[in-house]
């Protein structure tokens, strides 16, 4: 496991000072870290990522981690089933994130794999590998690593019960399941597939992340839920970060853009 650790590479950025005098929100306590969690398709990486830009965070996308994960699994051909041989994989692979407002990007062995791993072959492996415990314990020490001095958003599935239940906001945010079928179908333009199958891809994975025996996605028992259905990422973000004010955690700057 030291082996493994040693092969993953975490330079978070911090934003300079000069830049935080432009944000429309200070924050009050730092490291300021704010978990988002909820299933595909909910919003969760636009909201993340605008939230990020407001608050001059570094914005981690934690299910990037276990996407690469899966793309290594199947540049080598390993058969899921053969959990051993996958965390050994994992040890001997160089895995690098580099965390910025509003982008996340993935480096696998040095080479940028943050498009590539949007593929469906690595959509629906990267929820059958994120069951094996090895591959789980591996990342989320990975992702532990990312927190910058002023604190991360990070988005996930277990970041607020697991990675890090010490979160100073937890936001669980869900969609109804045909409003995040359509969501999707927009970010898979050009796949040819249908609203249905969408819509069943996404129960698929509900199911498999939402069972599994290990960080099974459920909300922290102090999250504060969010419905996004018929509400748009920008109103998302204004109760997160009217939400953030009211636990006295950010306050409003006079260069607040409206
Ligand atoms: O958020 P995403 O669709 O990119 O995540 C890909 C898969 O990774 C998802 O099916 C489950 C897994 N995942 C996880 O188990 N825990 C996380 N914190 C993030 C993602």
């Amino acid at each position: 496991m030291l082996c493994l650790l040693d092969n993953l590479a975490v330079p978070v950025p911090d934003v300079p000072r000069l830049m935080r005098l432009n944000l429309p929100y200070e924050i009050k306590i730092v490291p300021l870290v704010i978990a988002i969690d909820g299933p595909a398709g909910a919003g969760k990486s636009t909201v993340a990522q605008q939230l990020a830009s407001a608050l001059g965070l570094p914005y981690v996308d934690s299910g990037a981690t276990y996407r690469a994960a899966a793309l290594k699994v199947l540049e080598m051909g390993i058969p899921p089933r053969l959990e051993d041989r996958i965390v050994e994989l994992l040890a001997a692979m160089s895995l690098e994130g580099r965390a910025g407002a509003e982008t996340f990007r993935v480096l696998l062995d040095g080479r940028d794999v943050t498009r590539e791993i949007r593929s469906p072959e690595v959509t629906q492996l990267a929820s059958v590998i994120s069951r094996i415990p090895g591959v789980r314990q591996a990342l989320v020490a990975l992702q532990r690593k990312f927190v910058s001095e002023r604190g991360v958003v990070m988005e996930g599935r277990d970041i607020g019960t697991v990675v890090f239940p010490g979160a100073a906001l937890k936001v669980f945010l869900t969609a109804s399941p045909l409003e995040r079928a359509r969501r999707r179908m927009g970010d898979e333009k050009g796949r040819g597939v249908s609203l249905e199958e969408v819509a069943q891809e996404i129960q698929q994975r509900d199911r498999r992340d939402s069972e599994r025996i290990v960080s099974p996605l459920v909300p922290a028992p102090d999250a504060t839920l969010i419905d996004s259905t018929g509400l748009s990422a920008g109103e998302v973000v204004q109760r997160i970060l009217q939400r953030l004010e009211e636990m006295n955690l950010i306050s409003r700057t006079d260069r607040r853009q409206e």
